[in-house]
Parts: C-alpha cells; structure tokens; sequence
C-alpha cells in the first residue's frame, strides 16, 4: 500500500506538487496519467525518499520509504531507467543489487530470464543498450527482491509494441497475485489499456481519480444533426443543457433517449445520437495537454 497525503512540493516559489493525496491498494494497477511536467516523477521521487517535499506525507506500508529495513525487497522501483552506471553490464548492475539486498546470484538470472534480457546481452554495458533493454533492464532490477509493491516511471518509454504488450502482462499478474502497483505516463491510452484506478494530474494538483469505469463511464450524450443550431435550440427548451462538442456535434448531459425526444417533437432528424461514452477522460486530458503547450508556448509576461 502506498499513501500519500497532502503532498507539496515547491522549488523558489514554483509549485511542483500541489497538495496531491491519494492511495494505491493491493491487487490493482494504478494509473498515474499527467502530460509533460504535470508533477508525476516528482511525486514518484517523493514516495521513494530521493526527494523531501515541501509539505504533506508519503508512505509505503505505514512507513517512510527511508525507514523501510532493504527497501528493494518491499517495494521494487524504476524511475529512470538510464540512471544507471553505463560502464556497467546489465548482468553487473543486477548482481550489485542482488548483493545489497542479500539476494542469490541466482536470482540474477531468474530475472534476466523474466525480462528476455538474453546471456549475450546481459553481458553488454548498459551505455550501449536501447532505452527499451534499459526498460527491461529496470524492470528487472525492480523485481529482483521479490517485492510486494511497484513503482514504475513512465517504464513503457523506449519499449517497442511487443514490450508494451510483455509489460502489460507482467504487470497485470503482479497485480492479480495481490501486488501493488503505480505506474505512470503521460500517454491516456497507455493508462487506460492496463490501470485498475487512475489518478489524473495536471500543473501540479490531481484533476481527477476513481476507478477506471468511473472515468470513463458514460457521460452524456453525443448528439449530431443538419441543423446543430435549431436542435440547441430545442434541447434548451426542453431545459437540457447542450454544448458544441469537438467533432460536429452537441455534447449534453441528459440520456440518449430523452435527447431522441426532444429532436423527434421538434421534427429534426438526426445524423448521430450515441452515449458519449469515455470522452469525458479525453476531453479533460487534451485540455490538461493543451493548457500545458500553451504555457510553453507563450511568450514571457503574456497571459495565456
Ligand atoms: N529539481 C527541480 N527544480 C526545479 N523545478 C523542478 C525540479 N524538478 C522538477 N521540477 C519542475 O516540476 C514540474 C514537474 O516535473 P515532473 O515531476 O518531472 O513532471 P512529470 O514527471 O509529470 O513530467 C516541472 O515543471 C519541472 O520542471
Ligand atoms: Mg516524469
């Protein structure tokens, strides 16, 4: 069980961290989903000790990460998969953490094996490794004391569609076998494919959390006709609230049903009527993505 509560972390005045909470619970994968700087990996840094926040508390189990007694053996954890020392072989760097935490060499291998890192390979240095055998590399590294809770940095960077598939699978058992798992990116579909729950994060402060058929659960209706203008018309008539949606169409709060009634007592035919379904989540996260380019993009001392 990991559990973070009111976490800030400021750095000269910019706040990272904005006050985030949340708990990630055994036997589930949770999603950690932000765009680019939205506070992910300094969260993640946070809840394994590496940085202190500012304000707030994590812990994993009851405990500060630092207080854990060989931590690698309670919670596995990958944050940068290049954060290793390149001179080094793969099969170098697992036995060093083999060794710190008590391990037999012979889990070593058992790893190695796990994460078809192949004997030729793991006798290569780490600096001539693709970021996706880095990946794996990390993956390994994390599992090798046989943990009970994983952490894992945006581990689906630099692994080819075969990888991503392998991970989810791996990562899928670990949870069904009762592990806890946080996972983070900053890619929907990555998160969507493979969390139980999901926390949204954006600028800082969580956008929104629940499980993952919350978020995505219908949310309203998606209407479109000929004439968009006189169906928004009657819809506010009949006192539903109706907004232009991104594709064409009108986006409402009410049932599908109740939205075919209005259009059909006002004789207007229609060319789309559906539950709008999962749309919710995406909208919210191209807005997040957005407001984050806009930011970037925007010349000093002009308001965005
Ligand atoms: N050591 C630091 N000093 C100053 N700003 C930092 C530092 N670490 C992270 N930040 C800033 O905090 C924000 C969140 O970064 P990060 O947690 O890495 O985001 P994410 O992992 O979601 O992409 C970014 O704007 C980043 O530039
Ligand atoms: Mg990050």
């Amino acid at each position: 069980m990991i559990k973070v509560e009111g976490l800030t972390k400021t750095y000269k005045g910019f706040t990272a961290v904005d006050n985030v909470s949340f708990t990630c619970k055994p036997g589930a994968v949770t999603g950690f989903l932000g765009p680019n700087g939205a506070g992910k990996s300094t969260t993640m840094r946070i809840i394994a000790g590496l940085t202190p926040p500012s304000r707030g508390i994590a812990t994993v189990n009851g405990v500060n990460f630092r207080d854990i007694p060989n931590p690698g053996t309670q919670v596995g954890v990958l944050l940068d998969a290049s954060a290793q020392h390149a001179g080094r072989t793969g099969r170098e760097i697992l036995t060093i953490s083999a060794l710190t935490m008590g391990l037999p060499s012979s889990r070593v291998d058992e790893m190695l094996a796990l994460v078809s890192l192949s004997p030729t390979e793991a006798k290569r240095r780490v600096k001539n490794y693709s970021l996706g055998m880095r990946q794996r590399l990390g993956i390994a590294n994390a599992l090798l004391g046989n943990p009970q809770i994983l952490m894992l940095d945006e581990p689906a960077n630099g692994l080819d569609p075969a990888g991503i598939h392998w991970m989810r699978g791996l990562l899928r058992d670990y949870a069904n076998r009762g592990g806890t798992v946080l996972l983070s990116s900053h890619l929907l579909h990555e998160i969507e494919v493979i969390a139980d729950e999901i926390i949204v994060i954006g600028h800082g402060s969580i956008v929104a959390q629940g499980t993952k058929d919350e978020l995505l659960q219908t949310a309203g209706t998606f209407v479109k006709a000929g004439d968009n203008s006189a169906l928004a018309v009657a819809l506010t008539a009949a006192g539903i609230m109706a907004a232009p949606s991104g594709d064409g169409g009108l986006r409402t709060e009410s049932t599908p049903e109740q939205v075919g009634r209005v259009a059909a007592a006002a004789g207007i035919p229609l060319a789309e009527l559906r539950p709008a379904d999962g749309a919710g989540l995406e909208e919210m996260f191209l807005e997040l993505t957005a407001s984050t380019q806009r930011e970037v993009n925007t010349p000093v001392g002009v308001q965005a």
